[in-house]
């Protein structure tokens, strides 16, 4: 099994751009969506999570809460919190 290293919301915080990469949280968990950001169904309003949580957007845009969305997230995790 695949043991994640762990980071701080420090170190997320870091990563809040696409030029410095962009991490996102969400449950606990730590995700680079660098690569997703050109794929997102919702455009660029993608990038104002970005270096934080997910959850204050997630529950302003319900349309996330569904099994494709959170396989769609799982595929680019990179850390624990
Ligand atoms: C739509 C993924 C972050 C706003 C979607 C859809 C996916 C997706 C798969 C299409 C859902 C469907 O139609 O079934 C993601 C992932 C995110 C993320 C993986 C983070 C890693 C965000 C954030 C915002 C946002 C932070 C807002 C600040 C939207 C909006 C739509 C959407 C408005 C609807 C677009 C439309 O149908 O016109 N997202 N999203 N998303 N997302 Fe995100």
């Amino acid at each position: 099994d695949h043991v994640f290293p762990q980071y701080t919301r420090a170190d997320v915080k870091q990563h809040a751009s696409l030029a410095d990469r962009v991490w996102v949280t969400y449950a606990g968990e730590v995700f680079d969506i660098t690569e997703f950001v050109e794929l997102h169904p919702g455009g660029n309003r993608i990038l104002l999570a970005a270096g934080g949580a997910l959850e204050p957007f997630w529950a302003l845009y319900g349309v996330h809460k569904s099994e494709h969305v959170f396989e769609i997230l799982q595929e680019y995790k990179v850390g624990e919190l």
